[in-house]
């Protein structure tokens, strides 16, 4: 068992392969938060908590003239406003009489093997004998509120989850209006916050900055994760690096409004917090009636960020993603998009399909525009059937003709959205997100169908499921083109409208899931305007997202490297596209396009029709490559060796598998200097006392050498080449003079 209670002491111990996790029941139930970081050994840390008495920081009733024993500087599991805690909380409720305010005690605890379950949400899994839960009850003796707080600690990964369960035991409607899913109490302040803003076609920038006095905060009240800021966010030491120094990670498995928080508070203590943003969110619980927070995921890493996204990457490919696709390879795909945009017939279709299926691509992906009256993004959308004008003979035709030149057949979905001109808002113009009496604000000419109605993801279940019946589809891209307004829905009454956002996304995975059920060898890949939903939520449903519209090698450098703290390789959908690149104009070569797009589950978004017979030949030798490196690149172990917001001359990284056999190192100058330096890459995690030789390369290196002394990167190289090196390990020696 991961969990132990020692009942004398009253402590609560969860450990993880290389951490440990200890809380108490402190004086009066009061649940206290001790601990979490590397191993301890055994020994009880409530020596760690020193109480004084602080101005301005009051007691609870019970404490008596214990002045030192004050909420407002207790670390706690589950902070609550309203009862002398003045700090960002987790848990903020009105009770029947208005009254805000919860005062949670420990009442009982139960601890199994295996995972709790949450229902309706997206979570990670585990076997019995892989995890192990902790459900804590608290309750609030005046209202009858119960809060069960359920941790998942996985034996033999550095990860521990958390969710909660808010049950109103009482006899009077209560109204929530936060409900974090997590809270973590750190003793110290001299943090800083890593977290990755962005915008449409710039997503997952990686920023650090110094945690201050105050509250912290990013999130997302765009009813997506966004591109703007994404879910998942690290604190750490001044001093960590990739290989060295504490970070903290949380990282939310949920698609919609985030909030994740850090406030250093007056005694230079850090609190950091997790969950559904309090913004537009009440939800009413009526006696006996109940609420689940989505999931958070928590990792600590003693050892730097590289060590936290091993841990990530492990944990979401092999406990998050799910499907026939989560560990097996992925069918090198071509897309129309930024070939074709809107204007395509089949047979532009097919000709493209064709030269690409010579040159060894294996699935043809038919992006926007083949349904409704869809010549342009004005119009169409919600109009889910083909538009035979431009493939003639239909869907079906099309699959057939693609599977008998031997491509796989994919195709693009946007079913969360609505064009005002089409058949489906002509017939209901009610179905979409608007505030009564007002206009809604469109985006992309487009409108939000209300996915938290039954109805209209009726209507979407079986206008898609015709589609996918009607030919032999192997995959889809399910995108989402804006963000969400005007969130009112003619379902519910005026005092529920704070439910509407959450109920939304719980509509959409509740869709996502009947068509993962019901279609389970399709491959989904997820998408919003590219990378605006690249979320550990959406991955539980499509192990592959669209990492980001922006197909420019170089820039793709910063959004991969961002995107790589929280999330594996293989969720990283990246293509080759055609140069000059269409959003920057930048013209790179082809050699470095498909270095950068191997770092993920690689593609084309190209007229394949239109290279040169050169161009054609490297395009097969890249798909050779890429087959030949996929298990390495999806399975082995994965380090940033540059961070391009520091180093700027070049970004480099290194794939390596779990037996230090292979290696694969990428490297690309990203800025051309004159009298240019060499540049060294410090290898990471091989075998000291091992040969090493690179594929067609002559010299022998040793481990220690690559990753001490490093590998210098040619200095002939012009600004955005790039250079992919393999490398074997060829025998083991035993000693230093050998
Ligand atoms: C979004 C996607 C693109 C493409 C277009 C089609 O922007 O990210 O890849 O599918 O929509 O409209």
């Amino acid at each position: 068992m991961a969990v132990l209670f020692r009942e004398k002491e009253k402590l609560f111990v969860l450990e993880t392969k290389d951490t440990v996790y200890q809380m108490m029941i402190g004086d009066y139930g009061v649940l206290k938060h001790l601990y979490y970081g590397k191993k301890v050994g055994d020994c009880n840390l409530s020596y760690l908590l020193q109480m004084y008495d602080r101005g301005f920081s009051g007691q609870i009733p019970e404490a008596g003239d214990r002045r030192e024993f004050s909420m407002d500087t207790l670390p706690q599991e589950y902070p609550t406003y309203g009862i002398g805690d003045y700090r960002s909380e987790a848990l903020r409720i009105i009770d029947g009489n208005g009254g805000y305010g919860a005062d949670l005690r420990y009442q009982s605890h139960r601890i199994y093997s295996g995972k709790y379950n949450i229902s309706g949400l997206p979570a990670m899994y585990a076997k019995e004998n892989e995890a192990d839960t902790l459900e804590l009850t608290l309750r609030d003796q005046v209202t009858g509120l119960v809060v069960k707080l359920l941790y998942g600690i996985f034996r033999e990964l550095d990860v521990i989850t958390r969710a909660v369960r808010i049950v109103n035991e009482g006899t009077t409607e209560m109204t929530l209006e936060k409900a974090a899913s997590t809270c973590l109490e750190l003793p110290h302040s001299s943090l800083d916050m890593i977290r990755f803003h962005g915008k449409h076609a710039m997503e997952r920038e990686w920023e650090r900055l110094p945690v201050g006095h105050g509250n912290q905060s990013v999130g997302s009240v765009r009813g997506t994760s966004s591109h703007q800021h994404n879910p998942f966010v690290i604190l750490c030491a001044k001093e960590a690096t990739e290989t060295y120094g504490d970070c903290y990670a949380m990282s939310f498995v949920y698609s919609g409004n985030f909030l994740a928080e850090a406030e250093v508070d007056q005694i230079g203590q850090t609190r950091m917090l997790m969950g559904i943003h309090p913004t537009q969110f009440s939800w009413k619980l009526e006696p006996g009636g109940a609420f689940e927070t989505p999931e958070v995921v928590m990792s600590y890493s003693a050892e730097g960020f590289s060590k936290l996204s091993h841990t990530f990457h492990q944990a979401y490919r092999n406990h998050l993603c799910r499907g026939k696709y989560k560990l097996s390879s992925r069918p090198v795909l071509i897309n129309n998009w930024e070939a074709t945009y809107f204007q395509f017939d089949e047979e532009k279709l097919l000709q493209i399909a064709r030269e690409a299926g010579s040159l060894g691509v294996e699935l043809f992906v038919l992006d926007d525009g083949w349904f409704g009256k869809r010549e342009d993004d004005t119009s169409g959308l919600g109009d889910w059937y083909v538009n035979e004008s431009k493939i003639r003979g239909g869907i079906g035709k099309l699959a057939k003709s693609l599977n008998e030149i031997g491509m796989k057949f994919g195709i693009w979905f946007e079913p969360e959205a609505v064009s005002e001109d089409s058949d489906l808002y002509r017939a209901h113009p009610d179905w979409c997100l608007s505030i009564m009496n007002r206009k809604p604000n469109r985006s992309r000419y487009e409108l939000i169908l209300d996915l938290s109605r039954e109805d209209v993801r009726e209507y979407l279940f079986t206008s898609m499921c015709s589609v996918l019946d009607s030919a032999n589809i192997e995959y889809i891209k399910w995108d989402m083109n804006r963000s969400l307004s005007d969130v009112w829905s003619a379902r519910l009454p005026g005092n529920r409208q704070g439910e509407v956002f959450h109920r939304y996304v719980l509509g959409l995975y509740e869709l996502l899931e009947k068509l993962i059920q019901r279609y389970p060898d399709i491959l989904f890949e997820g998408c919003s305007g590219g990378g605006g939903r690249f979320d550990a939520g959406m991955l539980y449903y499509t192990p592959q997202i669209w990492c980001s519209d922006n197909t420019d090698a170089v820039e793709r450098l910063s959004i991969q490297y961002g995107t790589s703290f929280g999330y594996p390789i293989s969720a990283v959908g990246s293509h080759v596209s055609v140069c000059p690149n269409h959003q920057t104009r930048r013209t790179t070569p082809l050699h470095t396009r498909g270095v950068v797009a191997m770092a993920g589950s690689f593609g084309y978004e190209l007229d394949v029709s239109q290279l040169s017979e050169d161009e054609k030949n490297e395009v097969r030798q890249q798909i050779r490559l890429y087959k030949k490196y996929q298990p390495l690149i999806y399975n082995g172990r994965y380090d940033r060796l540059s961070n391009p917001y520091e180093e700027k001359g070049y970004a480099a990284w290194q794939f390596t598998d779990e037996e230090r056999t292979e290696v694969l190192v990428n490297y690309v100058l990203t800025r051309k200097h004159a009298n240019e330096n060499i540049y060294y890459l410090k290898l990471r995690d091989l075998e000291e006392k091992a040969y090493y030789q690179a594929d067609g390369g002559e010299h022998i290196y040793t481990g220690a050498a690559l990753m001490y002394a490093g590998l210098p990167m040619p200095r002939d190289k012009k600004e955005y080449e790039a250079v992919q090196i393999y490398l074997r390990r060829v025998s083991f020696y035993e000693n230093d003079s050998d």
